[in-house]
C-alpha cells in the first residue's frame, strides 16, 4: 500500500503552485474509509497565505468523508525525505493516533518511515484539555 500512496503523493506534485519557493510537495493519505486522499502545496503571494500538501491532502480527507489519517506519504522532488513541518504535524495529530506512519520519501522510491507521535512528542491534544 504505500507503494501507491508514493506513486499519489508523486502524481500530486503536478498540481503544486509553488512559483515563490520553487519547492512543489505533495501528500497521499490513507484514511480509515480505505480511501487515498492527495495533495498539493498552495502558494500565495502574500506569502504567509500560502500552505503546505499535507494540508491540502488532509482537507480533502475531511471533505471525502475519510475521518481518520493512518499513513501518509511526502514527497518533494527537491528534497529527499522531506518531513512534515511542525505546523502539519500538528493538523496531523488532530485527525490521526500517534502510531499513523509518516512515509517521507526519494525520487528513487527510497523511504524513512516515523510514527506521528515520534515526530511530534508531547503534543498539545485533546486530553490536555
Ligand atoms: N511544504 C510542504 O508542502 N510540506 C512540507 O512538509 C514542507 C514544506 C511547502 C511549503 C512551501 O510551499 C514550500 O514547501 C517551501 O517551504
Amino acid at each position: 500500500m504505500s507503494h501507491d500512496l508514493f506513486k499519489a503523493a508523486k502524481a500530486a506534485t503536478a498540481f503544486s503552485h509553488s512559483p515563490y519557493s520553487k519547492f512543489p510537495v505533495g501528500a497521499a493519505i490513507l484514511a480509515d474509509d480505505g480511501k487515498v486522499y492527495s495533495g498539493a502545496n498552495i502558494e500565495n503571494i502574500a506569502f504567509p497565505q500560502g500552505w503546505c500538501a499535507e494540508t491540502t491532502a488532509l482537507s480533502h480527507m475531511i471533505m471525502g468523508g475519510g475521518k481518520k489519517v493512518l499513513e501518509i506519504a511526502v514527497f518533494a522532488p527537491r528534497h529527499p525525505h522531506c518531513p512534515p513541518c511542525g505546523g502539519c504535524r500538528q493538523k496531523l495529530a488532530e485527525f490521526a493516533d500517534a502510531s499513523a506512519q509518516i512515509h517521507m520519501y526519494a525520487e528513487d522510491g527510497s523511504v524513512k518511515t516515523a510514527a506521528l507521535g515520534d515526530l511530534l512528542p508531547m503534543n498539545f491534544n485533546a486530553d490536555l484539555t
